[in-house]
């Protein structure tokens, strides 16, 4: 069988493990040939595509980022996308797609398979918030990076005095903040889940400095005050709606200064938390993925998608993994506040 693999969305270390297992076991164990497309759904509908055998994946585990590029595109927002992308499979004699991706590029993989198209699915995020699935590779390394910044943060805070806030990736879940500042000793985590009292968090730092530390706060990009950020409105967005986040750590700087006349600098780590080699733990998940989902392919599973649950890959229906996002628990974010101050 010829089959299209394709990586979609924001991109993730890993991805590059994932890609190397379809390969490799689905050409060595399945016979099976693959045609690469580029920059996720952008690739398909506009037929553009590279070639994609064992010696393309040589080299690649280690490697950040993906082979094959990644963008946000979604055909469903063109006029005649799904027509475009079953053109496009057709003319290159793809039979089936493997779509790696996270809500947005597994959502429009979800359409396709009801409209006919044969797809298996396979979660990816740092942010950790795709649904049936306990864990997305991606995210440990994210936060392993995040974790080394609160540690260095700690050393030049207690020096000189300061606040210290960093914001981390997360648009509608705290996995990474939560994570990250629970490994980190970080005396404030903010999620998007748990709007916050601003008064409180300053009453945080001032304990802190009663104790002669000084504070870290480590807030998710989607975090709000209870009452929102009005300048947030405008920001641009992308094809699936999204508005570019960013930018909490710097009000914060202000409220935190104007309410506790304490010096407060802002860090925001931004797409380093996407960039670079994956972790241990994200290059095995990733290849366990590539492996089950070229399986899937094999054994005709459409509308699958390959999940973690417990220590057992599954596969799972894509619609279901897409249904809902994965957030915090609350009493999770209870448990971390016990550190809080
Ligand atoms: O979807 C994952 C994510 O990392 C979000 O946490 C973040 O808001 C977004 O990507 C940023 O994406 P982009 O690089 O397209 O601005």
């Amino acid at each position: 069988m010829r089959i299209g693999v394709l990586t979609g969305g924001g991109d993730c270390p890993g991805l590059n493990a994932v890609i190397r297992a379809i390969v490799r076991k689905g050409s060595g164990d399945h016979g099976h040939e693959f045609v690469g497309y580029r920059d996720g759904w952008r690739g398909v509908l506009e037929g553009e595509s590279r070639p994609l055998g064992v010696p393309e994946v040589r080299g690649i585990l280690p490697r950040g980022g993906t082979i094959l590029g990644s963008s946000r595109t979604n055909p469903f927002k063109q006029d005649g996308g799904a027509e475009a992308v079953s053109g496009t499979l057709e003319g290159d004699g793809v039979e089936a797609l493997i779509a790696i991706g996270g809500e947005d590029t597994l959502g429009v993989a979800t359409r396709l398979g009801q409209e006919g198209v044969r797809v298996v699915g396979v979660p990816k995020t740092i942010d950790n918030d795709l649904g049936a699935t306990d864990y997305t590779f991606g995210f440990d390394t994210a936060v392993n990076i995040a974790m080394e910044a609160v540690d260095r943060l700690h050393t030049t805070a207690e020096s000189h005095h300061r606040v210290l806030i960093v914001e981390v990736m997360g648009r509608h879940a705290g996995w990474i903040a939560l994570h990250a500042g629970i490994a980190g000793g970080a005396n404030v985590i903010l999620i998007p889940e748990v709007d916050f009292d601003i008064e409180r968090v300053c009453d945080y730092i001032e304990r802190r400095f009663e104790q002669e530390y000084a504070p870290i706060l480590v807030v998710a990009e989607g975090a709000k005050p209870e009452g929102g950020i009005p300048e947030a409105k405008d920001a641009p967005t992308d094809a699936f709606g999204h508005a570019r986040l960013g930018g909490l750590a710097h009000w914060l700087e202000g409220e935190i200064e104007g309410r506790t006349g304490r010096e407060a600098r802002a860090t925001v780590l931004g797409h380093v938390q996407r960039g670079g080699t994956p972790t241990a733990f994200d290059r095995v998940l990733a290849t366990r993925f590539g492996l089950a989902a070229i399986d899937a392919a094999d054994a005709g599973e459409w509308g699958k998608m390959t999940a973690l649950r417990g220590t057992e890959i599954e596969l799972v229906d894509l619609s279901e993994a897409t249904a809902e996002l994965k957030t915090v628990p609350e009493h999770f974010y209870r448990g971390a506040e016990v550190f809080f101050g």
